[in-house]
């Protein structure tokens, strides 16, 4: 027993388990991810001795909201037109935001950009990737868990992983009770991946934690007769899986109303603003947005689907219990919505024999997104006057069909539900 605590790094104290458990634990992970873990992952470095950093910072960033079948093709294609650090570091923003369009989470995308320049600088300045846990957790994007994982499969090095895959294996397997959003809870979770990670072979241990987590130990219905954990998992002993993590509850996500311009000019193209860096859709292109006023509705806790003459264009009736999110509209929105005003010009339904008012959903992180398509066109001059508006501002703007505009801009999801 002595020569098997010897490959741990941290000691026991307050754990859950045994000695004899704790110890157990990554012999029997590993002995379960060779057999029946997944090993044709593109990314994966495990069976090679000359990892690439590159490969597993671009995944390990671009799979830290998103599944990993949805990664895939998005991984295909970056790798494809990045094939490394430097080109990605060297492509203009456009490049990789329109690479990145539909994956989400865009600030992921500029800290994607972001940390590949800062990558390259220090590549510059050592000669090779950063060799330490501080030098990766100093790239934008990357934090701890990123950073071990990093280091533990892009650098063959030790690195602990702590993730919400292995938040919730953990908090099953040692029945961790405490709020996984509390910092207190965070701590016990770090000392207890540490505890367990092997000193030898941690880049394997960490991509078994995500296997299983992804695979076996699900979010709902896991499949503890497969796992290898199973004989001391506190949770499935007390027929609780599902009762871990524990986490507090959300409040209810608030919604904010806008109407999606479709602003035509003489050639039936529409018009496109470039958003600003900071913010919602940072950087991506997007249909100009109007404010939709809100009016308090009936209470029945459902909104009002259509807006009815008995209101104005730019209101929606909504229940009286729907929190509303204020946000900032862009410049370039205000600019346009005050030369709309000025000019007396109002977007209307497409086709009103359509459901074209009925908004489309979309739910960000912060709040569900209410987006009714409104269409308005102009003539010759007035397209031309908006432009001059819009570019006496700094505002990068693009007059494209929705054809041409899928495919050479990147746009937000929820443009593309537009425009379908
Ligand atoms: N989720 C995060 N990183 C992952 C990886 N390397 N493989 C599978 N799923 C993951
Ligand atoms: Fe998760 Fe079930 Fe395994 Fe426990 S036994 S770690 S709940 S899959």
């Amino acid at each position: 027993m002595t020569q098997l605590t010897a490959i741990f790094k941290s000691s026991d104290t307050t754990f859950n388990h045994s000695k004899t458990s704790l110890n157990s634990f990554a012999p029997r992970l590993l002995a379960w991810f060779t057999k029946n873990g997944r090993h044709d992952l593109p990314w994966q470095q495990h069976q090679t001795d000359t990892p690439n950093p590159y490969i597993v910072w671009l995944s390990e960033v671009m799979l830290q909201q998103t599944q990993v079948t949805t990664v895939l093709p998005y991984f295909a294609r970056f790798m494809t037109s990045f094939p490394t650090v430097q080109d990605l570091a060297a492509a203009e923003w456009d490049a990789v935001a329109e690479h990145w369009a539909g994956l989400g989470y865009y600030a992921r995308a500029r800290n994607l950009h972001k940390g590949a320049k800062q990558l390259v600088a220090v590549i510059e300045e050592t000669g090779d990737f950063p060799q330490t846990l501080e030098g990766w957790e100093a790239i934008s994007g990357v934090g701890p868990s990123t950073a071990g994982a990093i280091m533990a499969m892009g650098l063959h090095h030790y690195g602990v992983i702590c993730d919400g895959n292995v938040k919730r294996v953990l908090t099953r397997w040692a029945a961790i009770n405490g709020d996984i959003t509390k910092s207190a809870t965070t701590k016990e979770l770090w000392a207890l991946a540490k505890r367990l990670t092997p000193i030898e072979n941690s880049g394997l241990f960490a991509q078994a934690m995500m296997d299983m987590g992804a695979t076996l130990c699900t979010r709902r219905k896991p499949a503890c007769l497969l796992c290898p954990l199973q004989a001391d998992c506190l949770a499935h002993a007390q027929n609780r899986e599902e009762d871990y993590p524990v986490k507090a509850k959300k409040q209810p996500k608030p919604s904010k109303f806008s109407n999606a311009l479709l602003i035509q000019n003489k050639n039936a193209e529409i018009l496109w603003v470039q958003r600003p860096d900071n913010g919602i859709w940072g950087g991506l292109w997007s249909l100009p947005l109007e404010f939709i006023e809100k009016i308090e509705g009936n209470g029945k806790g459902k909104i009002a689907a259509k807006q009815t003459e008995a209101f104005d264009k730019k209101s929606l009736k909504v229940a009286s219990n729907e929190k509303v999110y204020e946000a900032e509209f862009t410049t370039a929105e205000q600019i346009i919505n005050k030369w709309l005003d000025k000019n007396k010009l109002v977007a209307t339904a497409i086709n009103k024999t359509l459901l074209d008012d009925v908004p489309i959903k979309h739910s960000l992180t912060h709040f569900h997104w209410y987006l009714t398509r409104q269409l308005l066109i102009l003539n010759t001059e007035q397209s031309q006057e908006l432009t001059t508006a819009l570019q006496a501002a700094q505002i990068n703007i693009n007059w494209l069909n929705a054809d041409n505009a899928q495919a050479t801009l990147g746009l937000p999801r929820a443009m593309v539900k537009i425009l379908e």
